[in-house]
Protein backbone atom coordinates (compact mmCIF):
# COMPACT_ATOMS: atom_id res chain seq x y z
CA UNK A 1 0.00 0.00 0.00
CA UNK A 2 1.18 3.30 -1.18
CA UNK A 3 1.92 6.20 1.43
CA UNK A 4 -0.99 8.18 -0.04
CA UNK A 5 -3.30 5.48 0.25
CA UNK A 6 -2.80 4.95 3.80
CA UNK A 7 -3.64 8.54 4.44
CA UNK A 8 -6.75 8.13 2.84
CA UNK A 9 -7.27 11.72 2.27
CA UNK A 10 -7.32 14.07 -0.50
CA UNK A 11 -6.48 18.18 0.15
CA UNK A 12 -7.38 18.68 -2.91
CA UNK A 13 -9.87 17.41 -5.53
CA UNK A 14 -10.37 18.68 -9.18
CA UNK A 15 -13.74 18.33 -10.51
CA UNK A 16 -13.47 20.42 -14.20
CA UNK A 17 -15.94 22.77 -13.00
CA UNK A 18 -15.13 22.93 -9.45
CA UNK A 19 -12.22 22.56 -6.60
CA UNK A 20 -13.22 20.26 -3.71
CA UNK A 21 -10.52 21.14 -0.43
CA UNK A 22 -10.87 19.44 2.86
CA UNK A 23 -11.57 22.65 4.96
CA UNK A 24 -9.05 22.04 7.26
CA UNK A 25 -10.37 25.04 9.68
CA UNK A 26 -12.84 22.06 11.15
CA UNK A 27 -10.79 19.23 11.65
CA UNK A 28 -9.83 17.41 13.77
CA UNK A 29 -13.15 17.52 14.87
CA UNK A 30 -14.77 17.03 11.39
CA UNK A 31 -13.60 15.90 8.01
CA UNK A 32 -15.50 18.03 5.54
CA UNK A 33 -15.16 19.78 2.18
CA UNK A 34 -16.11 22.67 0.70
CA UNK A 35 -15.88 23.42 -2.69
CA UNK A 36 -14.87 26.36 -4.59
CA UNK A 37 -16.62 27.81 -7.85
CA UNK A 38 -16.01 31.32 -8.16
CA UNK A 39 -12.63 33.27 -8.06
CA UNK A 40 -13.69 34.73 -4.56
CA UNK A 41 -14.12 31.11 -3.03
CA UNK A 42 -10.67 30.23 -3.86
CA UNK A 43 -9.38 33.62 -2.54
CA UNK A 44 -11.74 33.32 0.37
CA UNK A 45 -10.12 29.54 1.17
CA UNK A 46 -6.37 30.56 1.23
CA UNK A 47 -7.12 33.86 3.20
CA UNK A 48 -9.10 31.82 6.06
CA UNK A 49 -6.54 28.72 5.94
CA UNK A 50 -9.25 26.18 4.95
CA UNK A 51 -6.62 25.23 2.54
CA UNK A 52 -3.06 26.30 3.94
CA UNK A 53 0.81 25.24 3.87
CA UNK A 54 3.03 26.80 0.79
CA UNK A 55 2.19 24.01 -2.00
CA UNK A 56 -0.96 23.66 -1.36
CA UNK A 57 -2.01 27.35 -1.87
CA UNK A 58 0.01 27.37 -4.87
CA UNK A 59 -2.06 24.28 -6.21
CA UNK A 60 -5.41 25.92 -5.12
CA UNK A 61 -4.37 29.12 -6.99
CA UNK A 62 -3.17 27.41 -10.21
CA UNK A 63 -6.83 25.76 -10.60
CA UNK A 64 -8.96 29.04 -9.31
CA UNK A 65 -7.03 30.32 -12.35
CA UNK A 66 -8.29 27.14 -14.49
CA UNK A 67 -11.36 27.73 -13.39
CA UNK A 68 -11.56 31.36 -14.17
CA UNK A 69 -10.17 30.88 -17.70
CA UNK A 70 -12.92 28.60 -18.08
CA UNK A 71 -15.76 30.44 -17.36
CA UNK A 72 -14.36 33.44 -19.68
CA UNK A 73 -13.13 35.79 -17.10
CA UNK A 74 -10.86 38.58 -16.65
CA UNK A 75 -7.41 36.51 -16.26
CA UNK A 76 -5.05 39.34 -15.18
CA UNK A 77 -7.08 40.28 -12.45
CA UNK A 78 -8.23 37.09 -11.22
CA UNK A 79 -3.73 36.20 -10.79
CA UNK A 80 -3.88 39.46 -9.01
CA UNK A 81 -6.60 38.56 -5.90
CA UNK A 82 -4.93 35.17 -5.85
CA UNK A 83 -1.65 36.09 -5.65
CA UNK A 84 -2.06 38.36 -3.07
CA UNK A 85 -4.17 36.49 -0.84
CA UNK A 86 -1.24 35.56 1.65
CA UNK A 87 2.36 37.23 0.97
CA UNK A 88 4.86 34.91 2.57
CA UNK A 89 4.98 31.62 0.74
CA UNK A 90 6.44 31.68 -2.90
CA UNK A 91 4.57 29.21 -3.80
CA UNK A 92 1.28 30.98 -4.36
CA UNK A 93 3.04 33.56 -6.53
CA UNK A 94 5.32 30.82 -8.21
CA UNK A 95 2.04 29.00 -9.44
CA UNK A 96 0.02 31.96 -10.49
CA UNK A 97 3.12 33.10 -12.21
CA UNK A 98 3.97 29.71 -14.40
CA UNK A 99 -0.19 29.96 -15.19
CA UNK A 100 -0.22 33.51 -16.24
CA UNK A 101 3.20 32.62 -18.54
CA UNK A 102 1.08 29.80 -20.46
CA UNK A 103 -1.84 32.43 -20.97
CA UNK A 104 0.68 34.86 -22.39
CA UNK A 105 1.61 32.35 -25.61
CA UNK A 106 -1.25 31.34 -28.43
CA UNK A 107 -1.45 27.39 -26.53
CA UNK A 108 -2.81 29.38 -23.48
CA UNK A 109 -6.41 28.19 -23.90
CA UNK A 110 -8.42 26.79 -20.95
CA UNK A 111 -8.00 23.40 -21.86
CA UNK A 112 -4.05 24.01 -21.60
CA UNK A 113 -4.91 25.92 -18.47
CA UNK A 114 -6.25 23.07 -17.07
CA UNK A 115 -3.71 20.90 -18.25
CA UNK A 116 -1.53 23.10 -16.58
CA UNK A 117 -2.71 23.17 -13.05
CA UNK A 118 -3.12 19.47 -12.65
CA UNK A 119 0.62 19.51 -13.80
CA UNK A 120 1.61 21.88 -10.89
CA UNK A 121 -0.44 19.34 -8.66
CA UNK A 122 0.62 16.01 -9.99
CA UNK A 123 4.35 17.60 -9.90
CA UNK A 124 3.78 18.89 -6.11
CA UNK A 125 3.13 15.14 -5.35
CA UNK A 126 6.09 13.79 -7.22
CA UNK A 127 8.47 16.05 -5.21
CA UNK A 128 7.16 15.09 -2.21
CA UNK A 129 7.78 11.46 -3.05
CA UNK A 130 11.29 12.59 -3.71
CA UNK A 131 11.54 14.67 -0.60
CA UNK A 132 11.02 11.70 0.88
CA UNK A 133 12.92 9.32 -0.04
CA UNK A 134 15.98 11.92 0.10
CA UNK A 135 15.17 12.91 3.28
CA UNK A 136 14.85 9.46 4.74
CA UNK A 137 18.59 8.75 3.80
CA UNK A 138 19.67 11.43 7.17
CA UNK A 139 17.10 9.58 9.12
CA UNK A 140 18.60 6.68 11.23
CA UNK A 141 16.39 3.66 13.39
CA UNK A 142 14.99 4.86 16.55
CA UNK A 143 14.95 8.29 15.57
CA UNK A 144 12.56 11.04 17.59
CA UNK A 145 11.92 13.89 15.48
CA UNK A 146 10.13 17.02 16.25
CA UNK A 147 8.19 19.00 14.14
CA UNK A 148 6.51 22.15 13.73
CA UNK A 149 3.19 23.38 12.26
CA UNK A 150 2.20 20.80 9.70
CA UNK A 151 4.36 19.83 6.75
CA UNK A 152 2.34 17.10 5.92
CA UNK A 153 -0.42 16.03 2.90
CA UNK A 154 -2.51 18.62 4.05
CA UNK A 155 -0.52 21.20 3.22
CA UNK A 156 0.58 20.19 -0.33
CA UNK A 157 -0.62 18.19 -2.91
CA UNK A 158 0.94 14.87 -2.05
CA UNK A 159 2.32 13.19 1.18
CA UNK A 160 4.32 16.54 2.57
CA UNK A 161 7.34 18.03 2.69
CA UNK A 162 8.82 17.77 6.50
CA UNK A 163 6.11 14.92 6.94
CA UNK A 164 7.14 13.24 3.63
CA UNK A 165 10.58 12.29 5.31
CA UNK A 166 9.17 10.80 8.47
CA UNK A 167 6.07 9.06 6.25
CA UNK A 168 9.06 7.49 4.28
CA UNK A 169 11.39 6.47 7.03
CA UNK A 170 8.27 5.15 8.89
CA UNK A 171 7.22 2.75 6.00
CA UNK A 172 10.56 2.10 4.88
CA UNK A 173 11.06 0.28 8.04
CA UNK A 174 12.40 2.33 10.46
CA UNK A 175 11.36 2.99 14.19
CA UNK A 176 10.20 6.46 14.32
CA UNK A 177 8.32 8.48 16.70
CA UNK A 178 7.54 12.22 16.70
CA UNK A 179 6.91 15.19 18.64
CA UNK A 180 4.20 17.19 17.52
CA UNK A 181 4.75 20.82 18.57
CA UNK A 182 1.41 22.33 18.77
CA UNK A 183 1.90 25.67 17.06
CA UNK A 184 0.27 28.40 18.78
CA UNK A 185 -1.56 30.31 17.68
CA UNK A 186 -3.83 28.42 15.58
CA UNK A 187 -2.37 24.98 16.27
CA UNK A 188 -2.04 23.64 12.87
CA UNK A 189 0.07 20.68 14.79
CA UNK A 190 -2.17 20.06 17.09
CA UNK A 191 -5.26 20.07 15.18
CA UNK A 192 -3.39 18.88 11.71
CA UNK A 193 -0.47 16.89 12.41
CA UNK A 194 -1.11 14.68 14.94
CA UNK A 195 -4.75 14.35 12.85
CA UNK A 196 -2.53 12.97 9.51
CA UNK A 197 0.09 11.05 11.85
CA UNK A 198 -2.97 9.47 13.69
CA UNK A 199 -4.34 8.12 10.25
CA UNK A 200 -1.11 7.06 9.05
CA UNK A 201 -0.42 4.80 12.35
CA UNK A 202 2.97 6.70 13.08
CA UNK A 203 3.56 7.03 16.81
CA UNK A 204 3.55 10.75 18.03
CA UNK A 205 3.46 12.78 21.21
CA UNK A 206 1.62 16.31 21.26
CA UNK A 207 3.57 18.68 23.33
CA UNK A 208 3.49 22.51 24.03
CA UNK A 209 5.45 24.40 21.95
CA UNK A 210 6.92 25.99 25.33
CA UNK A 211 8.32 22.17 26.16
CA UNK A 212 10.58 21.27 23.31
CA UNK A 213 13.92 23.25 25.32
CA UNK A 214 13.18 21.31 27.81
CA UNK A 215 13.06 18.17 25.64
CA UNK A 216 15.95 18.58 23.42
CA UNK A 217 17.96 19.49 27.03
CA UNK A 218 17.02 16.60 28.49
CA UNK A 219 18.35 14.42 25.52
CA UNK A 220 14.49 13.52 24.29
CA UNK A 221 15.35 14.57 20.37
CA UNK A 222 17.10 13.58 17.50
CA UNK A 223 16.54 15.86 15.06
CA UNK A 224 14.11 18.58 14.06
CA UNK A 225 12.66 18.63 10.51
CA UNK A 226 10.09 21.53 9.30
CA UNK A 227 8.80 22.66 6.13
CA UNK A 228 9.51 25.70 4.32
CA UNK A 229 7.40 29.06 2.96
CA UNK A 230 10.12 30.40 0.73
CA UNK A 231 13.82 30.14 1.27
CA UNK A 232 15.97 32.89 -0.02
CA UNK A 233 18.58 32.96 -2.33
CA UNK A 234 21.00 32.81 0.82
CA UNK A 235 19.30 30.12 2.13
CA UNK A 236 17.54 31.93 4.94
CA UNK A 237 14.08 30.21 5.95
CA UNK A 238 10.55 31.75 6.57
CA UNK A 239 8.61 29.17 8.17
CA UNK A 240 5.68 29.17 10.72
CA UNK A 241 5.84 31.39 13.55
CA UNK A 242 8.52 29.44 16.32
CA UNK A 243 10.48 27.75 13.63
CA UNK A 244 13.64 30.14 14.45
CA UNK A 245 13.56 29.07 18.05
CA UNK A 246 13.93 25.61 17.67
CA UNK A 247 16.64 26.36 14.93
CA UNK A 248 18.12 28.25 17.74
CA UNK A 249 17.75 25.30 20.36
CA UNK A 250 18.88 22.67 18.00
CA UNK A 251 22.12 24.60 17.18
CA UNK A 252 22.66 25.04 21.33
CA UNK A 253 22.24 21.31 21.81
CA UNK A 254 24.50 20.32 18.65
CA UNK A 255 21.37 18.12 16.85
CA UNK A 256 20.35 18.92 13.64
CA UNK A 257 18.13 21.44 12.16
CA UNK A 258 16.62 19.89 9.26
CA UNK A 259 14.12 21.81 6.24
CA UNK A 260 12.45 19.77 3.34
CA UNK A 261 11.36 22.17 0.90
CA UNK A 262 10.34 21.42 -2.57
CA UNK A 263 12.27 23.99 -5.47
CA UNK A 264 9.00 25.88 -5.98
CA UNK A 265 9.74 27.50 -2.61
CA UNK A 266 12.82 28.99 -3.35
CA UNK A 267 12.65 32.37 -4.43
CA UNK A 268 16.68 33.44 -5.75
CA UNK A 269 15.54 36.86 -6.43
CA UNK A 270 14.97 37.23 -2.59
CA UNK A 271 18.32 37.85 -1.46
CA UNK A 272 18.26 37.07 2.53
CA UNK A 273 15.56 36.70 5.03
CA UNK A 274 15.22 40.26 5.57
CA UNK A 275 13.48 40.70 2.29
CA UNK A 276 10.87 38.47 2.88
CA UNK A 277 7.47 39.68 3.70
CA UNK A 278 5.86 38.75 7.13
CA UNK A 279 2.31 37.76 7.06
CA UNK A 280 1.14 40.02 9.90
CA UNK A 281 -2.92 37.96 10.39
CA UNK A 282 -5.74 38.83 13.00
CA UNK A 283 -5.42 39.34 16.54
CA UNK A 284 -8.41 37.22 17.26
CA UNK A 285 -6.14 33.75 16.47
CA UNK A 286 -4.33 34.93 19.48
CA UNK A 287 -7.05 36.39 21.98
CA UNK A 288 -9.13 33.16 21.41
CA UNK A 289 -8.93 29.42 20.78
CA UNK A 290 -11.92 28.07 18.87
CA UNK A 291 -14.03 31.13 19.68
CA UNK A 292 -13.30 31.77 23.34
CA UNK A 293 -12.06 34.72 24.34
CA UNK A 294 -8.56 34.00 26.76
CA UNK A 295 -7.06 37.73 26.89
CA UNK A 296 -8.96 40.71 28.40
CA UNK A 297 -10.68 43.07 25.32
CA UNK A 298 -8.73 45.64 23.64
CA UNK A 299 -5.37 43.33 24.85
CA UNK A 300 -2.18 44.79 22.17
CA UNK A 301 -1.56 41.96 19.74
CA UNK A 302 1.21 41.21 18.31
CA UNK A 303 0.54 38.37 15.48
CA UNK A 304 3.29 37.57 12.74
CA UNK A 305 2.19 34.44 11.13
CA UNK A 306 6.10 33.11 10.01
CA UNK A 307 9.76 34.01 11.25
CA UNK A 308 12.31 33.81 9.10
CA UNK A 309 15.54 31.36 10.57
CA UNK A 310 19.06 32.46 9.39
CA UNK A 311 21.08 30.07 6.85
CA UNK A 312 23.65 29.61 9.72
CA UNK A 313 21.51 27.38 11.39
CA UNK A 314 20.17 25.05 9.27
CA UNK A 315 21.84 21.75 8.63
CA UNK A 316 20.38 21.06 5.26
CA UNK A 317 17.32 21.52 3.32
CA UNK A 318 15.89 18.37 1.69
CA UNK A 319 14.51 19.24 -1.90
CA UNK A 320 13.28 16.55 -4.63
CA UNK A 321 16.49 17.30 -6.26
CA UNK A 322 18.91 17.22 -3.94
CA UNK A 323 20.19 17.63 -0.06
CA UNK A 324 21.79 21.49 0.50
CA UNK A 325 23.84 22.02 3.36
CA UNK A 326 24.26 25.93 3.92
CA UNK A 327 27.18 25.82 5.61
O1 LIG B 1 -0.03 29.44 8.01
P1 LIG B 1 0.16 28.10 7.39
O2 LIG B 1 -0.57 27.00 8.12
O3 LIG B 1 -0.13 28.10 5.91
O4 LIG B 1 1.71 27.79 7.56
C1 LIG B 1 2.25 26.63 7.01
C2 LIG B 1 3.69 26.43 7.28
O5 LIG B 1 4.34 27.26 7.86
C3 LIG B 1 4.33 25.19 6.73
O6 LIG B 1 5.36 24.76 7.54
C4 LIG B 1 4.89 25.49 5.32
O7 LIG B 1 3.91 26.07 4.51
C5 LIG B 1 5.42 24.29 4.67
S1 LIG B 1 4.14 23.18 4.24
C6 LIG B 1 4.74 21.89 3.37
Amino acid sequence: MSIEEKLNFKTLEWHSNHLKLIDQTLLPDKLEYIECRETNDFVQAIKKLVVRGAPAIGCTAAYGIALAAKKGENLEQTANVLKNARPTAVNLAWAVERMMKLTSTEAGGPEALEQEAIAIHNEDAEMCRRMGKNGDKLIKDDCRILTHCNAGALATGGIGTALAVIYTAKFGGKNISVWVDETRPILQGARLTAWELGRAGVPHTLICDNMAASLIGNNCVDCVITGADRIAANYDVANKIGTYNLAVLCQYHKIPFYVAAPSSTFDFECPNGQSIIIENRADKEITAVKGQVIAPKGVNVFNPAFDVTPHELVTAIITEKETIRPV
